[in-house]
């Protein structure tokens, strides 16, 4: 693929102070951008310096959402360089999204050709401080003008790029999860499996309604009986129960996380028992009261490994591991940073150098 590359005039000051970078809010000086028409297929590949874009009032993902994204981080190690974790996987999954809501794939190599031409153009805005990286975010959304429900014939493909610390301003302190009991995220043969912005927009209200109450995350229950654990949302979830590592299986309105593929891996590359299946939040709240409920954690490229200290279910508050971070959840965390930051080696095959 070519990708033509303009430059921008004014590049902008980066940011001094790396260890007050949030999450999210500043973004580098160039963008990547690609035409898709009808027809025409993709095309027009470039790097341009980044901007607003104009998009008709009629653009049709502004009406009927049809959008779908990926998050991944690019990391400097000790030496300078720069890396990726996995990124192959960002864009197998962005192309199952696709598939999902009739958008056109883009052929996997082709967009890890555009992310390190991006990367490469705004590497010196790679962070160099531990903790902080640069979180990139590639998207595609339908953008032909026209107010009736049907795929679109014109979408762009791009990437975005935001230095970034830490997704949850508390760092690796625990955080606080509550679990929704009235609304829902996803169903069964819904899109909950996919990374589109309407799952996100549906979980806007119960966030809120956690915020008043001081949680800083929801916890989603299964959209039939309300009583199977599905996600945080902006991360997936983890049980350590009796040593035994929990997650949810993934049925379809789960999200098929990386970091949470990743983990996964590890534990069984360490001998510990780590399984996918239907964990009911009633199985959790026995487990807590038996004292079973070793650990409790989220995991996601924006949040990494998060531990959560308290989790609340109606009125019942469990604090889990004293809200400290616990062994498993330190471990994980400290081998997924060590090997994303190039501090212990990669045996999993998991870097991809810029
Ligand atoms: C990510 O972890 O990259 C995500 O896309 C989640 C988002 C809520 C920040």
């Amino acid at each position: 693929m070519e990708i033509r590359i303009e430059k921008t005039q004014t590049p902008k000051e980066k940011p001094q102070d790396e260890t007050k970078l949030g999450f999210g809010h500043i973004f580098t000086d160039h963008m990547f951008i690609m035409d898709y028409d009808t027809g025409m297929g993709w095309h027009d590949a470039r790097v341009v310096p980044y901007g607003d874009i104009s998009l008709s009032p009629a653009a049709m993902v502004l009406h009927y959402g049809q959008e779908i994204f990926e998050g991944l981080k690019a990391y400097r190690t000790a030496d300078g360089s720069i890396q990726f974790f996995r990124p192959i996987e960002n864009f197998k999954r962005m192309n199952i999204s696709a598939e999902r809501l009739v958008i056109p794939e883009i052929p996997v190599e082709d967009a890890l050709q555009a992310l390190h031409t991006v990367v490469e153009v705004d590497k010196d805005w790679v962070p160099h401080t531990d903790g902080a990286s640069l979180y990139i975010r590639p998207f595609i959304f339908a953008a032909d003008p026209f107010l009736g429900v049907r795929p679109g014939d014109k979408y762009y493909f791009m990437i975005i790029m935001s230095p970034s610390g830490a997704y949850y301003s508390t760092g690796l302190e625990p955080v606080s999860i509550y679990v929704e009991t009235k609304y829902v995220r996803a169903v069964r043969g819904g899109m909950g499996f996919t990374k589109t912005g309407g799952n996100y927009a549906a979980s806007l209200h119960s966030q809120d309604d956690a915020h008043k109450l001081n949680y800083s995350q929801v916890l989603w229950l299964d959209g039939i009986e309300q009583k199977y654990i599905e996600e945080v949302g902006s991360m997936n979830i983890m049980f350590v129960i009796d040593g035994e590592v929990v997650t949810p299986q993934l049925q379809g309105s789960v999200l098929s996380g990386i970091t949470r593929k990743s983990v996964l891996e590890l534990c069984k590359k360490w001998g510990i028992k780590a399984t996918e299946r239907r964990i009911s939040i009633q199985e959790v709240a026995d487990a807590y009261d038996a004292g079973k409920l070793d650990e409790v954690f989220g995991t996601g490229t924006a949040a990494v490994v998060s531990p959560v200290g308290h989790l609340r279910w109606g009125d019942k508050v469990m604090e889990i591991g004293n809200n400290k971070i616990g062994k498993l959840t330190q471990r994980l965390y400290d081998t997924m940073t060590g090997m994303q930051y190039g501090k212990i080696p990669d045996d999993m095959g998991w870097i991809e150098k810029l």
